[in-house]
Protein backbone atom coordinates (compact mmCIF):
# COMPACT_ATOMS: atom_id res chain seq x y z
CA UNK A 1 0.00 0.00 0.00
CA UNK A 2 1.18 3.30 -1.11
CA UNK A 3 -0.37 6.62 -0.23
CA UNK A 4 -3.78 4.87 0.55
CA UNK A 5 -3.18 2.85 -3.03
CA UNK A 6 -2.94 -0.60 -3.01
CA UNK A 7 0.49 -1.26 -5.42
CA UNK A 8 0.26 -4.94 -7.15
CA UNK A 9 2.90 -7.00 -7.48
CA UNK A 10 4.77 -7.65 -10.64
CA UNK A 11 3.59 -10.25 -12.76
CA UNK A 12 6.83 -12.10 -12.73
CA UNK A 13 8.76 -13.55 -9.53
CA UNK A 14 11.82 -13.98 -12.08
CA UNK A 15 12.59 -12.64 -15.62
CA UNK A 16 15.92 -14.59 -17.64
CA UNK A 17 17.80 -11.75 -19.61
CA UNK A 18 19.94 -13.34 -21.99
CA UNK A 19 17.41 -16.20 -22.64
CA UNK A 20 18.68 -16.06 -26.45
CA UNK A 21 22.57 -17.04 -25.32
CA UNK A 22 24.16 -20.27 -24.86
CA UNK A 23 24.30 -20.28 -21.30
CA UNK A 24 21.09 -18.88 -21.51
CA UNK A 25 19.48 -21.91 -23.18
CA UNK A 26 20.76 -24.09 -20.95
CA UNK A 27 19.40 -22.19 -17.98
CA UNK A 28 16.05 -22.00 -19.71
CA UNK A 29 15.99 -25.27 -20.15
CA UNK A 30 16.35 -25.57 -16.41
CA UNK A 31 13.79 -23.54 -15.20
CA UNK A 32 11.42 -24.93 -17.15
CA UNK A 33 11.96 -28.61 -16.44
CA UNK A 34 12.48 -27.62 -12.98
CA UNK A 35 9.64 -25.17 -12.00
CA UNK A 36 7.16 -24.92 -15.25
CA UNK A 37 6.54 -21.49 -15.69
CA UNK A 38 3.59 -20.46 -13.67
CA UNK A 39 3.96 -23.27 -10.60
CA UNK A 40 6.12 -22.06 -7.36
CA UNK A 41 8.17 -19.70 -9.64
CA UNK A 42 6.18 -17.09 -12.31
CA UNK A 43 9.12 -16.64 -14.64
CA UNK A 44 9.91 -15.02 -18.11
CA UNK A 45 12.31 -15.26 -20.73
CA UNK A 46 13.83 -11.89 -22.35
CA UNK A 47 15.94 -10.91 -24.75
CA UNK A 48 16.52 -8.54 -27.42
CA UNK A 49 14.98 -10.17 -30.12
CA UNK A 50 11.44 -11.57 -30.54
CA UNK A 51 12.17 -13.83 -32.97
CA UNK A 52 15.01 -15.77 -31.06
CA UNK A 53 12.84 -15.83 -27.90
CA UNK A 54 10.01 -17.11 -29.78
CA UNK A 55 12.16 -19.69 -31.36
CA UNK A 56 13.09 -20.61 -27.57
CA UNK A 57 9.86 -20.96 -26.97
CA UNK A 58 9.39 -23.50 -29.55
CA UNK A 59 12.60 -26.06 -28.44
CA UNK A 60 11.38 -25.63 -25.01
CA UNK A 61 8.22 -26.90 -25.92
CA UNK A 62 6.32 -24.69 -24.28
CA UNK A 63 2.62 -23.34 -25.41
CA UNK A 64 2.42 -19.59 -26.28
CA UNK A 65 0.74 -18.58 -23.52
CA UNK A 66 2.34 -20.89 -20.53
CA UNK A 67 6.11 -18.91 -20.71
CA UNK A 68 5.31 -15.40 -21.47
CA UNK A 69 8.73 -13.22 -23.32
CA UNK A 70 9.87 -9.84 -22.75
CA UNK A 71 11.89 -8.02 -25.03
CA UNK A 72 14.53 -5.77 -23.93
CA UNK A 73 17.86 -4.16 -25.16
CA UNK A 74 21.07 -3.93 -23.11
CA UNK A 75 21.50 -0.24 -24.34
CA UNK A 76 17.74 0.80 -24.18
CA UNK A 77 17.34 2.02 -20.81
CA UNK A 78 13.39 2.09 -20.68
CA UNK A 79 13.03 -0.95 -22.14
CA UNK A 80 15.65 -1.92 -19.12
CA UNK A 81 13.28 0.26 -16.82
CA UNK A 82 10.05 -1.87 -18.20
CA UNK A 83 11.62 -5.21 -17.25
CA UNK A 84 12.45 -4.17 -13.82
CA UNK A 85 8.93 -3.06 -13.08
CA UNK A 86 7.70 -6.16 -14.44
CA UNK A 87 9.71 -8.16 -11.58
CA UNK A 88 11.28 -9.26 -8.92
CA UNK A 89 14.38 -10.62 -9.61
CA UNK A 90 16.45 -10.32 -12.56
CA UNK A 91 19.13 -12.98 -13.63
CA UNK A 92 20.65 -11.87 -16.53
CA UNK A 93 23.52 -13.94 -19.01
CA UNK A 94 23.99 -11.27 -20.98
CA UNK A 95 27.76 -10.86 -21.56
CA UNK A 96 30.63 -9.55 -22.10
CA UNK A 97 29.23 -7.61 -18.72
CA UNK A 98 32.06 -5.22 -18.76
CA UNK A 99 30.45 -4.52 -22.49
CA UNK A 100 26.76 -4.94 -21.64
CA UNK A 101 25.45 -4.93 -17.86
CA UNK A 102 26.44 -1.76 -16.71
CA UNK A 103 22.17 -0.22 -17.92
CA UNK A 104 20.95 -3.16 -16.27
CA UNK A 105 22.61 -3.29 -13.09
CA UNK A 106 21.92 0.55 -12.59
CA UNK A 107 17.93 -0.16 -13.39
CA UNK A 108 17.97 -2.78 -11.20
CA UNK A 109 19.73 -1.08 -8.19
CA UNK A 110 17.30 2.09 -9.11
CA UNK A 111 14.23 0.30 -9.16
CA UNK A 112 14.95 -2.02 -6.36
CA UNK A 113 15.01 -4.72 -8.08
CA UNK A 114 16.74 -8.06 -7.07
CA UNK A 115 19.53 -9.01 -9.56
CA UNK A 116 22.23 -11.91 -9.95
CA UNK A 117 24.25 -13.33 -12.57
CA UNK A 118 27.10 -15.28 -14.67
CA UNK A 119 29.51 -12.42 -14.19
CA UNK A 120 33.38 -13.65 -13.33
CA UNK A 121 34.84 -9.88 -14.76
CA UNK A 122 36.39 -8.63 -11.45
CA UNK A 123 37.27 -5.04 -12.72
CA UNK A 124 33.78 -4.36 -13.96
CA UNK A 125 32.31 -6.16 -10.35
CA UNK A 126 34.49 -3.79 -8.91
CA UNK A 127 33.08 -0.90 -11.16
CA UNK A 128 29.59 -1.97 -10.34
CA UNK A 129 30.12 -1.96 -6.30
CA UNK A 130 31.74 1.43 -6.59
CA UNK A 131 29.26 3.14 -8.17
CA UNK A 132 25.99 1.19 -7.23
CA UNK A 133 26.48 -0.34 -3.75
CA UNK A 134 24.90 3.36 -1.54
CA UNK A 135 21.79 3.13 -4.29
CA UNK A 136 21.04 -0.02 -3.92
CA UNK A 137 21.58 -0.10 -0.09
CA UNK A 138 18.69 3.26 -0.31
CA UNK A 139 16.06 1.27 -2.99
CA UNK A 140 16.84 -2.57 -1.16
CA UNK A 141 18.05 -3.74 -4.57
CA UNK A 142 19.87 -6.80 -3.44
CA UNK A 143 22.78 -7.59 -6.01
CA UNK A 144 24.86 -10.76 -6.51
CA UNK A 145 27.53 -11.46 -9.22
CA UNK A 146 29.56 -14.31 -9.63
CA UNK A 147 27.02 -17.34 -9.35
CA UNK A 148 27.97 -19.39 -11.76
CA UNK A 149 31.16 -22.12 -11.94
CA UNK A 150 33.02 -18.93 -10.57
CA UNK A 151 32.46 -18.07 -7.74
CA UNK A 152 29.89 -20.83 -6.76
CA UNK A 153 31.32 -24.01 -5.84
CA UNK A 154 34.37 -21.86 -3.77
CA UNK A 155 32.74 -19.29 -2.14
CA UNK A 156 30.46 -21.80 -0.85
CA UNK A 157 33.13 -24.27 -0.82
CA UNK A 158 35.10 -22.21 2.19
CA UNK A 159 31.46 -21.24 3.53
CA UNK A 160 30.89 -25.22 4.22
CA UNK A 161 34.39 -25.95 5.02
CA UNK A 162 34.24 -23.37 7.66
CA UNK A 163 31.00 -24.29 9.12
CA UNK A 164 32.59 -27.88 9.78
CA UNK A 165 35.51 -26.47 11.26
CA UNK A 166 33.44 -24.41 13.52
CA UNK A 167 31.13 -27.61 14.60
CA UNK A 168 34.40 -29.56 14.86
CA UNK A 169 37.32 -27.91 15.75
CA UNK A 170 35.52 -25.00 18.01
CA UNK A 171 37.73 -22.53 15.54
CA UNK A 172 37.39 -21.18 11.43
CA UNK A 173 40.17 -22.16 9.62
CA UNK A 174 42.84 -19.20 9.13
CA UNK A 175 44.20 -20.59 6.17
CA UNK A 176 42.43 -22.72 3.56
CA UNK A 177 43.67 -24.11 0.10
CA UNK A 178 41.35 -25.36 -2.86
CA UNK A 179 43.05 -27.55 -5.29
CA UNK A 180 41.01 -28.91 -8.66
CA UNK A 181 41.59 -32.34 -8.27
CA UNK A 182 40.18 -33.22 -11.32
CA UNK A 183 37.22 -31.18 -14.14
CA UNK A 184 36.82 -31.79 -17.45
CA UNK A 185 35.00 -29.70 -19.65
CA UNK A 186 35.16 -26.94 -22.37
CA UNK A 187 34.58 -22.83 -22.62
CA UNK A 188 31.94 -20.91 -24.55
CA UNK A 189 32.22 -18.07 -27.05
CA UNK A 190 30.44 -15.57 -24.26
CA UNK A 191 33.24 -17.00 -21.58
CA UNK A 192 36.10 -16.21 -24.18
CA UNK A 193 34.55 -12.76 -25.66
CA UNK A 194 34.40 -11.94 -21.68
CA UNK A 195 38.49 -13.37 -21.19
CA UNK A 196 39.38 -11.43 -24.52
CA UNK A 197 37.77 -8.10 -22.96
CA UNK A 198 39.17 -8.19 -19.73
CA UNK A 199 42.75 -8.73 -21.13
CA UNK A 200 42.62 -6.37 -23.39
CA UNK A 201 41.25 -3.82 -20.99
CA UNK A 202 44.43 -4.69 -18.69
CA UNK A 203 47.09 -4.57 -21.37
CA UNK A 204 46.09 -0.97 -21.73
CA UNK A 205 45.86 -0.11 -18.35
CA UNK A 206 48.39 0.02 -15.87
CA UNK A 207 46.34 0.84 -13.11
CA UNK A 208 43.70 -1.53 -13.82
CA UNK A 209 46.67 -4.46 -13.51
CA UNK A 210 47.80 -3.48 -10.16
CA UNK A 211 43.97 -3.19 -9.06
CA UNK A 212 43.60 -7.52 -10.67
CA UNK A 213 46.40 -8.03 -8.84
CA UNK A 214 45.19 -6.72 -5.49
CA UNK A 215 43.58 -9.82 -3.85
CA UNK A 216 41.38 -7.55 -1.50
CA UNK A 217 40.27 -5.72 -4.61
CA UNK A 218 36.62 -6.25 -3.81
CA UNK A 219 36.51 -5.77 -0.53
CA UNK A 220 34.53 -2.64 0.61
CA UNK A 221 36.42 0.90 0.56
CA UNK A 222 38.73 1.20 3.66
CA UNK A 223 38.99 -2.58 4.11
CA UNK A 224 42.40 -3.17 5.61
CA UNK A 225 44.09 -6.44 6.09
CA UNK A 226 47.76 -6.68 5.80
CA UNK A 227 47.77 -10.24 4.99
CA UNK A 228 49.82 -11.30 2.53
CA UNK A 229 48.11 -13.98 0.36
CA UNK A 230 49.75 -17.11 -1.15
CA UNK A 231 49.59 -17.58 -4.77
CA UNK A 232 50.51 -20.54 -7.26
CA UNK A 233 51.84 -19.11 -10.10
CA UNK A 234 53.91 -21.60 -11.46
CA UNK A 235 54.76 -25.41 -10.98
CA UNK A 236 55.69 -26.28 -7.33
CA UNK A 237 54.91 -29.20 -5.00
CA UNK A 238 52.35 -28.87 -2.68
CA UNK A 239 53.03 -31.28 0.29
CA UNK A 240 50.30 -31.11 1.56
CA UNK A 241 48.23 -32.74 -1.01
CA UNK A 242 51.38 -34.89 -2.29
CA UNK A 243 51.28 -33.72 -5.64
CA UNK A 244 52.60 -31.08 -8.08
CA UNK A 245 50.12 -28.08 -8.45
CA UNK A 246 49.52 -25.66 -11.39
CA UNK A 247 47.96 -22.19 -11.34
CA UNK A 248 44.53 -22.17 -11.95
CA UNK A 249 42.87 -19.94 -14.17
CA UNK A 250 39.50 -18.91 -12.13
CA UNK A 251 41.65 -18.54 -9.26
CA UNK A 252 41.19 -14.62 -10.41
CA UNK A 253 37.74 -14.04 -9.28
CA UNK A 254 37.22 -17.08 -7.15
CA UNK A 255 39.99 -15.63 -4.12
CA UNK A 256 38.68 -11.78 -4.86
CA UNK A 257 35.07 -13.30 -4.01
CA UNK A 258 35.79 -15.56 -0.76
CA UNK A 259 37.85 -12.37 0.70
CA UNK A 260 34.65 -10.22 0.08
CA UNK A 261 32.83 -13.03 2.06
CA UNK A 262 35.20 -12.46 4.94
CA UNK A 263 35.21 -8.87 4.74
CA UNK A 264 31.02 -8.61 4.38
CA UNK A 265 31.07 -11.08 7.30
CA UNK A 266 32.86 -9.01 9.47
CA UNK A 267 35.45 -11.58 9.14
CA UNK A 268 33.81 -14.64 10.19
CA UNK A 269 36.78 -16.71 8.74
CA UNK A 270 39.21 -14.71 10.76
CA UNK A 271 41.48 -11.18 10.64
CA UNK A 272 44.78 -13.51 9.59
CA UNK A 273 42.20 -15.54 7.18
CA UNK A 274 44.25 -16.66 3.59
CA UNK A 275 43.06 -18.10 0.65
CA UNK A 276 44.61 -19.77 -2.56
CA UNK A 277 43.77 -21.99 -5.64
CA UNK A 278 45.65 -24.39 -7.62
CA UNK A 279 45.13 -27.04 -10.31
CA UNK A 280 46.46 -30.90 -8.94
CA UNK A 281 48.59 -32.59 -11.71
CA UNK A 282 49.68 -35.56 -9.91
CA UNK A 283 52.72 -37.27 -8.24
CA UNK A 284 56.16 -38.17 -9.72
CA UNK A 285 58.29 -36.51 -12.79
CA UNK A 286 54.53 -37.13 -14.53
CA UNK A 287 52.93 -34.53 -12.42
CA UNK A 288 55.86 -32.28 -12.19
CA UNK A 289 55.81 -32.38 -16.33
CA UNK A 290 52.22 -31.41 -16.36
CA UNK A 291 52.00 -28.95 -13.63
CA UNK A 292 55.38 -27.23 -16.13
CA UNK A 293 53.29 -27.79 -19.50
CA UNK A 294 50.27 -26.28 -17.84
CA UNK A 295 52.41 -23.23 -16.80
CA UNK A 296 53.92 -22.52 -19.71
CA UNK A 297 50.47 -22.98 -21.88
CA UNK A 298 48.38 -20.37 -19.58
CA UNK A 299 51.83 -17.97 -19.97
CA UNK A 300 51.79 -18.64 -23.47
CA UNK A 301 48.03 -17.96 -23.82
CA UNK A 302 48.16 -14.59 -21.58
CA UNK A 303 50.97 -13.07 -23.26
CA UNK A 304 48.88 -13.64 -26.73
CA UNK A 305 45.83 -12.82 -25.89
CA UNK A 306 47.68 -9.62 -24.65
CA UNK A 307 48.89 -8.53 -27.74
CA UNK A 308 46.64 -7.73 -30.33
CA UNK A 309 47.29 -9.22 -33.40
CA UNK A 310 47.85 -12.29 -31.98
CA UNK A 311 44.69 -11.80 -30.15
CA UNK A 312 42.61 -11.71 -33.86
CA UNK A 313 44.32 -14.77 -34.64
CA UNK A 314 43.38 -16.78 -31.46
CA UNK A 315 39.38 -15.14 -31.92
CA UNK A 316 39.34 -15.37 -35.61
CA UNK A 317 40.65 -18.98 -36.48
CA UNK A 318 41.21 -21.29 -32.52
CA UNK A 319 38.57 -19.72 -30.02
CA UNK A 320 34.95 -20.61 -29.98
CA UNK A 321 32.75 -17.77 -31.05
CA UNK A 322 29.78 -15.92 -29.47
CA UNK A 323 26.68 -18.17 -29.17
CA UNK A 324 28.75 -21.62 -29.46
CA UNK A 325 29.95 -23.74 -26.78
CA UNK A 326 30.06 -27.81 -25.54
CA UNK A 327 27.57 -30.06 -27.16
CA UNK A 328 24.81 -31.34 -24.81
CA UNK A 329 26.81 -34.57 -24.66
CA UNK A 330 29.68 -32.81 -23.58
CA UNK A 331 28.00 -31.24 -21.09
CA UNK A 332 26.64 -34.63 -20.00
CA UNK A 333 30.02 -36.05 -19.89
CA UNK A 334 31.84 -33.20 -18.02
CA UNK A 335 31.98 -32.69 -13.95
CA UNK A 336 34.28 -31.49 -11.18
CA UNK A 337 35.99 -32.71 -7.99
CA UNK A 338 37.11 -29.56 -5.83
CA UNK A 339 39.04 -30.40 -2.84
CA UNK A 340 39.30 -27.90 0.11
CA UNK A 341 42.30 -28.01 3.08
CA UNK A 342 41.58 -25.71 5.80
CA UNK A 343 43.66 -25.62 8.86
CA UNK A 344 43.36 -23.28 12.34
CA UNK A 345 45.94 -21.13 13.84
CA UNK A 346 47.04 -23.98 15.92
CA UNK A 347 47.36 -26.04 13.39
CA UNK A 348 44.55 -28.76 13.29
CA UNK A 349 43.37 -29.51 9.73
CA UNK A 350 40.02 -30.75 7.99
CA UNK A 351 39.27 -31.53 4.72
CA UNK A 352 35.86 -31.24 2.33
CA UNK A 353 35.19 -31.64 -1.45
CA UNK A 354 32.50 -29.99 -3.71
CA UNK A 355 32.23 -31.95 -6.87
CA UNK A 356 29.73 -31.67 -9.66
CA UNK A 357 27.96 -34.01 -12.29
CA UNK A 358 28.08 -31.72 -15.15
CA UNK A 359 30.58 -29.83 -16.91
CA UNK A 360 31.55 -26.73 -15.10
CA UNK A 361 30.75 -24.04 -17.28
CA UNK A 362 27.72 -24.83 -18.35
CA UNK A 363 25.74 -28.05 -17.40
CA UNK A 364 26.10 -27.22 -13.83
CA UNK A 365 26.55 -23.39 -14.06
CA UNK A 366 23.12 -23.40 -15.82
CA UNK A 367 21.78 -25.29 -12.68
CA UNK A 368 23.77 -23.02 -10.29
CA UNK A 369 22.20 -19.99 -11.64
CA UNK A 370 18.69 -20.81 -11.70
CA UNK A 371 18.73 -22.30 -7.80
CA UNK A 372 20.59 -19.31 -6.82
CA UNK A 373 18.04 -16.77 -8.63
CA UNK A 374 15.52 -19.44 -6.93
CA UNK A 375 16.69 -19.02 -3.41
CA UNK A 376 17.10 -14.63 -4.78
CA UNK A 377 13.28 -15.29 -5.58
CA UNK A 378 11.84 -17.60 -2.92
CA UNK A 379 14.37 -18.02 0.33
CA UNK A 380 15.85 -14.41 0.77
CA UNK A 381 13.20 -12.23 1.99
CA UNK A 382 13.34 -8.53 1.38
CA UNK A 383 12.66 -7.72 5.17
CA UNK A 384 15.65 -10.36 6.11
CA UNK A 385 18.34 -8.91 4.20
CA UNK A 386 19.32 -4.93 3.35
CA UNK A 387 19.96 -3.89 -0.16
CA UNK A 388 23.78 -3.85 -1.81
CA UNK A 389 26.20 -6.26 -3.14
CA UNK A 390 26.26 -9.29 -1.57
CA UNK A 391 28.04 -12.67 -2.55
CA UNK A 392 26.69 -15.86 -3.29
CA UNK A 393 28.07 -17.69 0.57
CA UNK A 394 27.18 -14.44 2.11
CA UNK A 395 23.69 -13.56 0.59
CA UNK A 396 22.29 -17.43 0.26
CA UNK A 397 25.04 -19.45 2.35
CA UNK A 398 23.47 -22.97 3.73
CA UNK A 399 20.34 -21.94 1.65
CA UNK A 400 21.73 -22.38 -1.61
CA UNK A 401 23.94 -25.53 -0.60
CA UNK A 402 20.91 -27.10 0.39
CA UNK A 403 19.10 -26.62 -3.45
CA UNK A 404 22.41 -27.13 -5.75
CA UNK A 405 22.48 -30.55 -3.56
CA UNK A 406 19.06 -31.73 -3.69
CA UNK A 407 18.53 -30.36 -7.50
CA UNK A 408 21.37 -29.56 -9.12
CA UNK A 409 24.18 -32.77 -8.96
CA UNK A 410 26.32 -30.98 -6.32
CA UNK A 411 28.06 -32.14 -3.44
CA UNK A 412 29.42 -30.56 -0.52
CA UNK A 413 31.28 -33.23 1.56
CA UNK A 414 33.85 -34.10 4.74
CA UNK A 415 36.58 -36.02 3.61
CA UNK A 416 39.11 -38.07 5.73
CA UNK A 417 42.06 -36.00 6.34
CA UNK A 418 45.18 -37.35 3.73
CA UNK A 419 46.38 -36.62 0.32
CA UNK A 420 43.84 -37.05 -2.18
N1 LIG B 1 30.70 -17.60 -14.27
C1 LIG B 1 30.65 -18.67 -15.02
O1 LIG B 1 30.92 -19.74 -14.57
C2 LIG B 1 30.20 -18.50 -16.46
C3 LIG B 1 29.91 -19.63 -17.21
C4 LIG B 1 29.41 -19.45 -18.51
C5 LIG B 1 29.26 -18.17 -19.04
N2 LIG B 1 29.59 -17.09 -18.27
C6 LIG B 1 29.38 -15.72 -18.77
O2 LIG B 1 28.05 -15.60 -19.21
C7 LIG B 1 27.98 -14.67 -20.28
C8 LIG B 1 27.20 -15.31 -21.42
O3 LIG B 1 27.97 -16.36 -21.99
P1 LIG B 1 27.44 -17.10 -23.29
O4 LIG B 1 28.48 -18.05 -23.74
O5 LIG B 1 26.08 -17.59 -23.07
O6 LIG B 1 27.42 -15.85 -24.32
P2 LIG B 1 26.75 -15.70 -25.77
O7 LIG B 1 26.18 -16.99 -26.24
O8 LIG B 1 27.75 -15.00 -26.61
O9 LIG B 1 25.51 -14.73 -25.51
C9 LIG B 1 25.58 -13.37 -25.28
C10 LIG B 1 24.15 -12.89 -25.14
O10 LIG B 1 24.15 -11.48 -24.97
C11 LIG B 1 23.04 -10.99 -25.70
N3 LIG B 1 23.22 -9.57 -26.02
C12 LIG B 1 24.29 -8.96 -26.59
N4 LIG B 1 24.04 -7.63 -26.73
C13 LIG B 1 22.79 -7.43 -26.25
C14 LIG B 1 21.95 -6.30 -26.14
N5 LIG B 1 22.35 -5.08 -26.55
N6 LIG B 1 20.73 -6.45 -25.57
C15 LIG B 1 20.29 -7.66 -25.15
N7 LIG B 1 21.04 -8.78 -25.25
C16 LIG B 1 22.26 -8.66 -25.80
C17 LIG B 1 22.99 -11.82 -26.95
O11 LIG B 1 21.69 -11.71 -27.54
P3 LIG B 1 21.26 -12.50 -28.86
O12 LIG B 1 20.97 -13.92 -28.42
O13 LIG B 1 20.04 -11.79 -29.33
O14 LIG B 1 22.42 -12.43 -29.82
C18 LIG B 1 23.27 -13.20 -26.36
O15 LIG B 1 22.05 -13.77 -25.95
C19 LIG B 1 29.43 -14.32 -20.63
O16 LIG B 1 29.74 -13.07 -20.04
C20 LIG B 1 30.26 -15.40 -19.97
O17 LIG B 1 31.53 -14.98 -19.60
C21 LIG B 1 30.07 -17.25 -17.01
Amino acid sequence: MQNGLTVSPPPHDLVAFGATSFVGKILCRYLWEEFGAQGEIKWAAAGRSNAKLEQLRRALGAEAGALPLVVADAVDEASLRRLCASTRVVVSTVGPYALHGEPLVRACVESGTDYCDLSGEVQWIRRMVQRYDATARKSGARIVHCCGFDSIPSDLGVHFLQRQAVQRLDSPCTRVKMRVKAMRGDFSGGTVASLMNLIKEAAADRALRQELADPYSLCPAGYASNVRQPQVRRAEFDADFGAWVAPFVMSGINTRIVQRTNALSHQAYGAGFSYDEAMLTGRGLKGRLAALAMTAGLGAFMRAAAIRPARALLERFVLPKPGEGPSPEAQQRGFFDLRFLGQTADGRRIRTKVTGDRDPGYGSTGRMLGQAAACLALDVHKAATSGGFWTPATIFGDRLIQRLTAHSGLRFELVPDAPD
